[in-house]
């Protein structure tokens, strides 16, 4: 069952939405060659404690910690840690999930240190853009694939791929509700849009031609690519309006 929102729901959402954008704001300066992800989530758990939020991931189906790095080949669900240190060249996606007053904000940018390849660079860029290609073909009355197929239709030209084992998802009171988003066309995702639907939109490209990943067997969460080539994401939060998408997760 998808969720409508009514007008004090979405002021919810719209409040913590900011706030999640706030996060990414804050934590951007530190995302530097030589820190550690472990102290990146220590000053993202200190800084969304601060202020009376609460860091949805910690302990969400037993995940460890409060944020997810994925760095280089890793897709998502990357694990904090003191023994991932940040180098030149590194790319790292920060996923950021916050609940304020029962509603969640989930956002998510990938990061550069230093000097990046240019092939990645532009991998990065384009991931960023397909999010936007995604956002900009939401609208009520349009099914909801407009946004795969946007998304799939902008991508498919760079031989790069598109994740299809993880998706966007509905978002609210709980961190993952229906529906779930794909980022390529697909006919599952044949229902209509609505206002006042929330969910995010939260591509992850792949730089090889395979969409397939594996999940780490040593610590349950940590998605790579199959290949081992670099993947990028980006994730909003948005509403649907009555003309369109409110992105949800900026100031
Ligand atoms: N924030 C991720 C998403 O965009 C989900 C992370 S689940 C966790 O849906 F358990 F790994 F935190
Ligand atoms: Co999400
Ligand atoms: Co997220």
């Amino acid at each position: 069952m998808i969720i409508i929102k009514n007008n004090k729901e979405i002021e919810k959402m719209r409040k913590v939405g900011k706030f999640a954008a706030q996060l990414l704001d804050y934590i951007e300066p530190f995302v530097k060659e030589g820190v550690t992800t472990l102290y990146l989530n220590d000053l993202c758990e200190e800084f969304t404690q601060k202020h009376g939020a609460i860091s949805a991931p910690l302990h969400y189906n037993g995940f460890p910690k409060s944020i997810c790095t994925s760095i280089n080949n890793v897709v998502c669900h990357g694990i904090p840690s003191k023994n991932d240190i940040l180098k030149d060249g590194d790319i790292i996606n920060i996923d950021v999930t916050v609940i304020l007053d029962g509603f969640h904000g989930d956002t998510s940018r990938t990061f550069m240190i230093g000097t990046v390849d240019d092939n990645v660079k532009n991998l990065v860029r384009r991931t960023k853009k397909a999010m936007y290609k995604g956002i900009n073909a939401v609208k009520p009355g349009k099914y909801l694939y407009e946004v795969g197929k946007a998304i799939e239709k902008y991508i498919s030209k760079f031989g790069y791929s598109i994740v299809r084992e993880y998706g966007g998802h509905g978002i609210g009171r709980e961190f993952h509700e229906e529906p779930q988003v794909f980022h390529h066309f697909t006919l599952s995702n044949k229902m209509p849009l609505r206002e006042g639907m929330t969910f995010t939109i939260e591509p992850m490209i792949n730089m090889g031609s395979s969409y397939l990943v594996k999940t780490s067997k040593k610590d349950g969460w940590t998605v790579t690519t199959a290949d081992g080539s670099p993947s990028a994401q980006f994730e909003h939060t948005i509403l649907v309006t009555a003309d369109g998408a409110e992105i949800l997760t900026k100031i």
